[in-house]
């Protein structure tokens, strides 16, 4: 049998305005999991899919065309070339919450990748590297998510801070002072083909003042970029809430994202913003080992239904 694991994400700075070719960061969440196995079943059976989070068991070949799952089983087979008449059980599970703006799709369609080119070794025709991955998986997360930048399913095969130009740069970069991240759940679900549609139909309607707009937070990722490889915490606060600010501007913010951007601002942290597509899904806040308790449980207080602590190195 053959298991893998990957990472969930947050984007640290960008969001939003990453689709429209400006660039921004993100870093792999490793406290959270999707993980896959694969293991041969009895002959004849073909390949059947159990999905335990979403409670369902299924015969590969009676998956609809648009379901993500058989994507990414077919297409990494084929990019395998070991074809797709095998005997397999293929079991996924997660411990990232759906919708939350923490790459979850992304996770899941990376464990699977990962899984199967474990299960099949030395068997397959051709090897993958982290961008092949990352390709294969761009390609399930556009059923998602309609329209992807790109950069969930970058950060998460390639598990480092990535800055990212959507078609362009991908850049693996070093944190000189690792962060401390509190990251608080709303409890909404952030559907990001919603949020990412919702954005592009203003953008349409006022392009010069949303142009305006992604330029700022273009630039406000290129300034963060420069102050994590310098180790300059105070001025990263400084810019994830001035890239808080034109979230909000953008309309991708809610009261539940503010009430736990306000409790974290309050109890100390250095800096605090939504993190993903936003209207519901997780926030996050820049802290210290000083402060990272008191942000936590402001951050419950205030109604997180979930805070996780990560550490960005
Ligand atoms: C989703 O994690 C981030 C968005 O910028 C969408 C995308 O980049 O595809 C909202």
């Amino acid at each position: 049998m053959a298991i893998a694991y990957a990472s969930g994400k947050i984007i640290l700075f960008g969001e939003h305005s990453v689709v429209y070719g400006r660039p921004a960061i993100a870093v792999p969440v490793t406290q959270v999991k999707a993980r896959a196995t694969v293991e041969e079943a009895a002959e004849g059976r073909g390949i059947t899919v159990v999905a335990h989070d979403l409670g369902r068991t299924y015969p590969l070949d009676q998956a609809t065309p648009d379901d993500p799952l058989r994507q990414i089983i077919v297409s990494t087979l084929e990019r395998l070339g070991v074809g797709l008449g095998h005997d397999l059980i293929i079991t996924i599970s997660s411990t990232i919450p759906i919708a939350r703006g923490l790459g979850s799709g992304a996770a899941v369609s990376t464990a699977i990748v990962r899984a199967l080119i474990e299960y099949f070794g030395c068997r397959a025709k051709s090897q993958l590297s982290p961008q092949d991955i990352s390709a294969l998986v761009y390609e399930t997360e556009k059923i998602y998510h309609g329209t992807p930048s790109g950069i969930d399913n970058t950060v998460i095969a390639f598990e480092k801070p990535v800055y990212f130009v959507k078609d362009k740069t991908c850049e693996v970069f070093q944190v000189k002072r690792p962060l401390l991240i509190a990251i608080g759940d709303t409890g909404v679900p952030s559907p990001t083909k919603l949020a990412v549609s919702d954005v592009r139909g203003a953008w349409e309607r006022e392009p010069s003042r949303y142009n305006r707009l992604f330029d700022q937070m273009g630039e406000v990722a290129v300034r963060a970029r420069q102050a994590i490889e310098r180790g300059g915490i105070e001025e990263i606060g400084h810019l994830m809430d001035e890239n808080q600010r034109l979230l909000r501007e953008i309309g991708v913010s809610s009261p539940e994202l503010e009430r736990l951007i306000g409790a974290a601002r309050k109890a100390g942290a250095l800096g605090a913003k939504l993190s993903g597509a936003g209207r519901g899904g997780n926030m996050i806040a820049l802290v210290s080992e000083e402060t990272k308790g008191l942000v936590v449980s402001a951050l419950r207080e205030a109604g997180a239904m979930a805070v996780i602590v990560t550490e960005v190195k």
